[in-house]
């Protein structure tokens, strides 16, 4: 191991080069646009795999972005690691809050800032060079499997197919994913449980045409006003969502995990302070970690409709529209709360609009073990290049193929990530540490190690 890190110093500076070439490529998955990028980004992952040492490497198409895949199998009577990640970003949007370019990657104190920095290029190639590490270094001690998609961020919709086509292609004994936050750089933690998902769009439709707000306006729906009436009233005044029904399959947690939760270490006055705000706002009777994570939510995405041009029109829209997304917990089933959503807001509409509910995509929460191999190989990796035990908590996000990846390869995954929250993913201005990008590099060769180590056992 000592030759990996003295590879690893040798290196670093082009394993930051590297990194700043994926980062120029704008792969936004979610805007058509950018279509020859993502798959650029594609070709580019690829390439590095090979550079790197796999076996073989290829590009597997989908119905939407391709999955690259690659392997290197030095036993099949060893065992595989499947590594997942995803080479696609979230849109910049809006450009004009960014300090930099959000696709001109700059470092500066200690950060590479860029679109997909943390989430997921930064994260996921740690793992592209960690096995490049191992390759030339002759430490691989099993077999490794990369699986890095296009699609993520839009939801992943056609990898479900994909896995169901290949499950022999991706046959493992676990999943790693580096996709996910540690509570500090000094406080490493491993992720358990994630939440889901259920995402959909609604459309209120009020006259047949914008109509001038003088001459009609105090006589006709506006369906602007009239959908902000409908959102409020998915909240109750202790801040739970109204829609009946909602809360049915909602798991609870024990008090026992209550507790152990409530010692991670978090410090609200800094939270508020990071986000500057003045006061947090949530579900009654939960605790702000609390409510990031084991509890469900409703969340209003995107509002829009009427005149947002510049000055003034005067004007009684025609339609209003909105993107909202519910954040799920464990036995909350994603298909049933579209459901319960749509029925609810189709009743509660008034007789002088009509509206429409239209789904996007919803996934499924996740808890992870922790008495795994996997997860005390994670564990004991990150105690040793951090000398500290991870603390095991869950985080809010949501990462739809862990479910998915249980149900249809009956394989389980280790959520190894080494981002921060305050890495902006999502946001302008996204960064990544380097030592968070170096660190992520050093850990993963003991996580092989330990995990064949442990497995042989
Ligand atoms: N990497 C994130 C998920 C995440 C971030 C989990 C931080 C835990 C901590 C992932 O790329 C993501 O953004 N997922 C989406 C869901 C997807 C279906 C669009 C999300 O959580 O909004
Ligand atoms: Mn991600
Ligand atoms: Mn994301």
């Amino acid at each position: 191991m000592e030759q990996l890190q003295s590879y690893l110093e040798a290196n670093k500076e082009r394993f930051l080069n590297e990194l700043i070439e994926l980062l120029r490529i704008p792969s936004v998955s979610a805007d058509e646009k950018f279509a020859p990028d993502v798959n650029r980004a594609a070709e580019f992952v690829k390439q590095q795999l090979i550079n790197a040492g796999v076996d073989k490497a290829e590009i597997c198409p989908t119905k939407g972005y391709p999955v690259v895949y690659g392997e290197k199998i030095i036993d099949t009577k060893l065992p595989t690691v499947l590594v997942y990640g995803h080479y696609d970003v979230q849109p910049a949007d809006p450009y004009e809050l960014w300090n930099s370019p959000p696709f001109e990657p700059v470092v500066k104190d200690g950060n590479i800032y860029a679109r997909g920095a943390c989430d997921d290029k930064g994260q996921m190639y740690m793992h592209v060079k960690a096995f490049e590490m191992m390759m030339k270094n002759n430490t691989l001690p099993c077999n490794v499997k990369f699986m890095i998609e296009g699609e993520e961020e839009v939801g992943s919709v056609n990898l479900g197919s994909f896995a169901e086509a290949n499950k022999e292609k991706l046959k493992s004994d676990v999943v790693l994913i580096s996709d996910t936050s540690m509570i500090a750089n000094d406080v490493p933690s491993i992720t358990i449980g994630l939440r889901g998902l259920t995402y959909l769009e609604v459309e209120v439709t009020g006259p047949n045409r914008d109509l001038h707000s003088g001459v009609y306006g105090g006589a006709v729906a506006n369906p602007i006003n009239i959908l902000c009436d409908m959102i409020s009233s998915l909240h109750d005044k202790d801040r739970r969502v109204t829609i009946p029904g909602f809360y049915d399959d909602v798991q609870e947690v024990s008090k026992t995990e209550r507790e152990q939760m409530a010692r991670a270490p978090f410090d609200l006055n800094d939270y508020k302070k990071h986000l500057d705000i003045n006061q947090e706002l949530g579900e009654k009777g939960y605790s702000t970690l609390e409510r990031v994570s084991i509890r469900p939510t409703l969340d209003v995405n995107g509002i829009w409709g009427g005149y947002v041009g510049q000055g003034a029109k005067t004007v009684l829209p025609s339609k209003a529209f909105a993107k909202i997304s519910m954040r799920l917990v464990p036995n909350q089933k994603s298909d049933k709360i579209m459901k319960l959503f749509e029925d609810h807001f189709k009743k509660i509409a008034p007789p002088y609009v009509k509206v429409k509910v239209m789904p996007h995509h919803g996934g499924e929460a996740a808890v992870t073990p922790t008495d795994s191999v996997a997860y005390k190989a994670a564990a004991k990796a990150m105690e040793k290049t951090f000398g500290k035990t991870p603390i095991p908590m869950r985080t809010g996000g949501s990462i739809p193929i862990v479910t998915m990846f249980e149900q249809v390869l009956g394989v389980k995954s280790v959520l190894f990530g080494f981002g921060l929250d305050s890495d902006a993913i999502h946001s302008p201005n996204e960064k990544y540490g380097l030592f968070n990008y170096y660190k992520g590099i050093e850990t993963l060769p003991y996580f092989y190690q330990y995990f064949s180590e442990m497995s042989a056992k």
